[in-house]
């Protein structure tokens, strides 16, 4: 016993000294190269095109979205993305990456040689480079109402939900709105002037779900056209791509059940 008391603080000294005595080593360059999608409103007459960007991963962040803003800060900075959060909040971040829509400030950089291709959100209009024109997307949210809509809600209290009519929300009022599932949706692409898209339809359900809600009547009414419902296919591109791990395909469904019952 005694002489374990005495040994420890020996150990101890041993490996702060080493510690005080180690160099740090520089590690060697990793370089990666990302294509990244360019067009430029102020020059219109110019295609989009492709430009290559060399940068070393050691000296970069893990995520593609560090690469972007390594690129902006020391390489080009007309080099023109949304982001906010960086930690897949706000959904400014949404791009098609290597094919894929995801947010960048949630996607690992492969530490491969192969290039990475990185595009705008597709079948949208651009802004300027890596930033899409969400107008119609917002404007099709903003017509869903997406609040609550109860004309006697109670005067001096909270509005109370069971757990269990709570948990009905759970999958949905997750949706930070990035648009990377109604991007990815092939009627979405072909119908969008009139088809709401995976998002907008799954935040109109999360309102028809909502026990405090007194609309839910209105609400599958607006739903019940050719177009802005029944343009789903359930091709299932929307939860294959959600970054946030959500089923928008499931909440389409569960609207179409309730519109059939009725
Ligand atoms: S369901 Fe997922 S992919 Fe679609 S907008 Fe919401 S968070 Fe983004
Ligand atoms: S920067 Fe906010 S989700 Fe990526």
């Amino acid at each position: 016993m005694t002489a374990a008391r005495v040994a420890r603080p020996a150990r101890a000294f041993a490996s702060s000294a080493l510690r005080a005595q180690a160099v740090p080593t520089e590690k060697p360059v990793l370089e990666k190269t990302f294509k990244i999608y360019r067009w430029n409103p102020d020059e219109p007459d110019k295609k989009p095109t492709l430009q290559s960007y060399t940068i070393d991963l050691n000296q970069c962040g893990p995520m593609v979205l560090d690469a972007l803003i390594k690129i902006k800060n020391e390489v080009d900075p007309t080099l023109t993305f949304r982001r906010s959060c960086r930690e897949g909040i706000c959904g400014s971040c949404a791009m098609n990456i290597n094919g894929q829509n995801t947010l960048a400030c949630l996607c690992r950089i492969d530490r491969d040689t192969k290039e990475s291709k990185i595009y705008p959100l597709p079948h949208m209009y651009v802004v300027k480079d890596l930033v899409p024109d969400l107008t119609l997307f917002y404007k099709q949210y903003k017509s869903i109402e997406p609040y609550l809509k109860n004309d006697n809600p109670p005067a001096d209290r909270e509005f109370l939900q069971s757990p269990e009519d709570r948990r009905k929300l759970d999958g949905m009022y997750e949706c930070i709105l990035c648009a990377c599932c109604s991007t990815s949706c092939p009627s979405y692409w072909w119908n969008q002037d009139e088809y709401l898209g995976p998002a907008t339809l799954m935040a109109a359900y999360r309102w028809m779900a909502d026990s405090r809600d007194a609309y839910k009547a209105q609400r599958k009414e607006k739903l019940q056209n050719e177009m802005s419902l029944y343009r789903c296919h359930t091709i299932f591109n929307c939860a294959r791509t959600c970054p946030k791990g959500l089923n928008p395909a499931a909440a389409i469904a569960k609207i179409k059940l309730e519109l059939a019952a009725e």
